[in-house]
């Protein structure tokens, strides 16, 4: 019917078809959102979301792109439908306040049928209920008949881009698989009949968190055209994973599970087309720069490497096998999207160290679920799933889909009742204050606290709320422990891995030492001891914070943005932080990457920050729209929330980094940086440990003490150390080797020295002796040359520490006679319990 189109040709149409009407053709944006709203580009518009509000500028009036989408609503549907995926393209065509419905609909129409010839009797229309000016555009431009117009409610044709933002009544397109079936009864949402391709948005308000919708400034056209549901149609497959687009990944798939895809079982088959889907979204979500973590995109990502992962066990497929359909992913669309092929090496191994950690885990969770459900419950509890996942990290959805597999269902309910138990016990553990269950009415009015502290060190506030032992007070006195609210405050609260900053809160009489600031919400609690005085609620006291420690703090931290760029220039420009501590003394950061670093590139990361250190950079700070900030390049952190504002921590040509910490105001305040360590936490992720500012000193002077004392140990200088200590392990070994060889010749001695006291026994001579401890060997050549002199059996013993040896030695006339020393020692070790054994003229017990 359709001249035959490859995936990549009916890309290239589209895009070329709107250029030739004046749009702009821009490159896919990234999967990860400017917008910090949102998790992941789910739709074409989404790097236009600030143009439709109007708070960017255009790129143009027009344009079009292929955006690469992962949507992870519909996850329980891929691979049971036809149509759904993770992983889509997106072709779509934009104004912005330019054209709108008549063009939009015109050119929708011409595209359809007369680049892609798509049968016009092929394809029905729907529009907003209310949207007779779309409807009178299909029937009098295009001239669709009117009983092939339905018109839809707001469920299905108002498209809304969130919760909250750009909206506007749509008109759908539809292909009709069947329609020898005829004209009555038509059911668009029939997906055995028809598959909606196009989707043309009027978008023209904006839609807030309660529903209000605001006409916009201009009125805008974004469009979808699902690029794997147009290559079914085109390419006449019965689903959109045998189209070109998907279908090599389950060959490759199919050919590591030894199946034929044509041959599959049904559950083979779905299985082969969520691994294809699921490898197609997270070889380009790594690409991307997303990494496994337990929340926000990380954990989209984990989970579905994991669910395919147990769909490739489910296959029989024993292997790693991720990297190797990651592979074909980069084949299929390295044209499209090259940085799969600039990160092939670090997909593939993400996705090796994923497997591997997650194999042991499903084999674990696994083993347990398939016991629990031997017993043939109704139901897996709340509790068992809750164990499943908090101990052996075996996720819910896996129990789930396990247990469904079976028939089972599982309490989802009682699951979520544990978690919150465990939290609350997690919680009493950690002995926060949990303001929302203190004083209720009061608490939630308790003014936020002004954090001063980004200018000073000192300051006064007015004390707004105290605590003593979680409940709320009116005044405290010497020796309480206490919660001190202020109004304002130059204490740093611990945030963003940098820990809260110690002091003094004073009044004229009463003087409180705050070991510790911690945040909740805007309210900064001061943690510590009233030492003198009282102090009561209203009171104004005058705050001072602890400016040694402060400046080791911030030195702390400004070298932690240094060394996150360093090791980025350095090892791997993927490498993403993964956690950090910023303590008074040391700072630890912790990051993805799959692979420990070597000695010479951990030398090379310290050499390079104190390089940027002692070239006195100045910082600058400043408080950004968050936009701005990325487009700028600064670095966020994975899973964490921004605001709209953000603060932006600009170390020029060297870092650029999202964050709410205390900062040096100039890199040459660091002074010194030392790495102190790096190690493996979790897999694929390392740690390094480092000092800097006045710490480095205090680090230098106890190795340089510890160093003075070896040199003063050793009667050396401190360079000639290690050679010494060398020198003195070897001079250890030879004078434990001698004095070994003297002990052994000293217990032959002694040994030999029994021959006087043998007795004879029937017609041999015997001795039976206990002798010192000496080494098992020597034991046995003594006893065996005494048996030998005297011609007859010797039994020694020796005792050495709470240890008895026996050794039993015959000599040759004994032996021919048929006697059997191994056979003898094994009966007498035999009434003590214990065992022994040998040849027939010497053994041992
Ligand atoms: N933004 C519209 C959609 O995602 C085109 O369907």
């Amino acid at each position: 019917m359709f001249p035959f189109r490859t995936g990549p040709e009916i890309r290239r149409a589209f895009l070329d078809f709107y250029r030739e009407r004046g749009h702009v053709e821009l490159p896919s944006a990234s999967l990860i959102p400017a917008d910090p709203t949102v998790l992941l580009t789910i739709a074409g518009m989404l790097p236009f979301k600030p143009v439709f509000l109007g708070q960017e500028a255009p790129p143009a009036p027009r344009a079009t792109t292929s955006q690469k989408c992962v949507r992870t609503n519909d996850i329980e549907n891929v691979g049971r439908t036809a149509r759904h995926h993770t992983f889509f393209e997106m072709l779509g065509n934009f104004s912005f306040g330019d054209y709108f419905k008549k063009e939009a609909i015109t050119w929708a129409w011409e595209l359809l049928t007369t680049v892609y010839h798509l049968p016009p009797g092929r394809l029905w229309v729907s529009v907003f209920t209310e949207d007779d000016e779309a409807l009178g555009i299909w029937r009098d431009v295009v001239g669709i008949p009117e009983h092939r117009i339905q018109r839809m409610g707001a469920d299905s044709n108002f498209w809304v881009s969130g919760p909250t933002g750009p909206c506007g009544p749509c008109s759908e397109i539809y292909y009709d698989f069947h329609p020898e079936l005829g004209e009555q009864g038509i059911d668009l949402d029939d997906d055995t009949r028809f598959l909606e391709i196009y989707n043309l948005v009027f978008m023209q308000y904006n839609r807030d968190s309660v529903g209000v919708l605001t006409p916009l400034a201009q009125q805008n056209i974004d469009t979808g055209l699902g690029l794997e549901r147009l290559a079914q149609v085109l390419q006449q497959v019965p689903n959109n994973y045998e189209t070109d687009l998907v279908y090599p990944l389950i060959e490759t798939t199919a050919t590591l599970a030894n199946l034929i895809y044509p041959a599959a079982t049904d559950e083979e088959k779905r299985s082969l087309k969520i691994i294809a889907d699921h490898l197609r979204a997270v070889s380009h979500l790594i690409a991307d720069g997303v990494t496994p973590a337990n929340l926000g995109r990380g954990y989209v990502l984990r989970r579905l490497i994991r669910r395919a992962i147990r769909h490739g066990r489910l296959l029989g497929i024993k292997e790693p096998f991720t990297p190797v359909v990651a592979q074909t992913v980069i084949q299929l669309y390295n044209k499209t999207y090259p940085q799969l092929t600039t990160k092939q090496a670090w997909i593939e191994q993400v996705l090796r160290v994923e497997e591997q950690q997650f194999r042991r885990t499903l084999e674990t969770g696994e083993r347990l679920l398939e016991r629990i459900l031997a017993k043939h419950p109704p139901m897996i509890t709340g509790a068992e799933a809750f164990m499943l996942y908090d101990t052996y990290g075996f996720p819910l959805e896996l129990t789930e889909e396990v247990a469904n597999e079976q028939g089972v269902a599982v309490d989802q309910a009682g699951y979520h009742q544990e978690m919150e138990r465990q939290q609350v016990r997690a919680k009493s553990a950690h002995q926060t204050l949990d303001l929302t269950q203190q004083g209720g009415q009061e608490l939630s009015e308790i003014a936020q606290t002004e954090f001063l502290g980004y200018l000073h060190t000192q300051g006064s506030g007015t004390v707004v709320a105290l605590f003593v032992a979680q409940q709320l007070v009116e005044q405290v006195a010497a020796g309480d422990e206490v919660k001190v609210v202020l109004n304002s405050s130059p204490f740093y609260a611990e945030s963003g891995g940098q820990v809260g900053d110690r002091g003094y809160l004073a009044t004229a009489t009463a003087r409180v030492r705050v070991l510790d600031v911690q945040k909740q919400g805007d309210i900064y609690l001061h943690h510590g001891e009233v030492e003198t005085g009282t102090l009561q609620v209203g009171d104004t006291v005058q705050a001072q914070v602890d400016e040694d420690l402060r400046r080791r703090a911030r030195a702390h931290h400004t070298a932690t943005h240094l060394l996150q760029s360093a090791l980025k220039q350095l090892v791997d420009p993927n490498i993403t932080q993964a956690g950090s501590l910023v303590a008074f003394d040391r700072l630890r950061f912790d990051f993805n990457c799959p692979r420990s670093l070597t000695e010479d590139e951990v030398e090379q990361v310290e050499t390079l920050v104190n390089r940027w250190v002692s070239e006195a950079h100045p910082l600058t700070i400043e408080v950004l729209p968050i936009a701005e900030a990325k487009a700028r390049g600064a670095v966020a952190m994975f899973g964490e929330k921004y605001g709209a504002e953000v603060r932006v921590i600009d170390v020029a040509n060297v870092s650029m980094e999202l964050c709410g910490g205390i900062h040096v105001h100039n890199t040459s305040e660091i002074g010194l940086f030392k790495i102190l360590g790096e190690t493996g936490v979790a897999a694929g992720v390392r740690r390094i440990e480092a000092v800097a500012g006045p710490s480095t000193a205090d680090y230098l002077k106890v190795r340089d003490k510890i160093t003075r004392q070896l040199s003063n140990e050793f009667k050396v200088t401190v360079e000639e150390v290690p050679a010494r200590i060398v020198g003195l392990q070897q001079e250890l070994r030879r004078t434990q080797r001698e004095l070994e060889q003297t002990q052994t010749e000293l217990a032959t001695l002694r040994v030999l020295a029994l021959a006087n006291q043998a007795v004879a026994l029937g017609e041999f001579k015997t001795v039976v002796a206990e002798v010192p401890p000496a080494q098992p060997d020597a034991l046995k050549s003594a006893a065996e040359r005494l048996a030998q002199k005297i011609g007859g059996a010797v039994v020694l013993a020796t005792r050495d520490a709470g240890k008895v040896t026996l050794v039993v030695a015959f000599s040759p006339a004994i032996v021919q006679r048929g006697l059997n020393a191994g056979k003898f020692i094994a009966q007498v070790a035999g009434k003590f319990g214990a065992r022994g054994g040998g040849r027939p003229n010497l053994a041992q017990a």
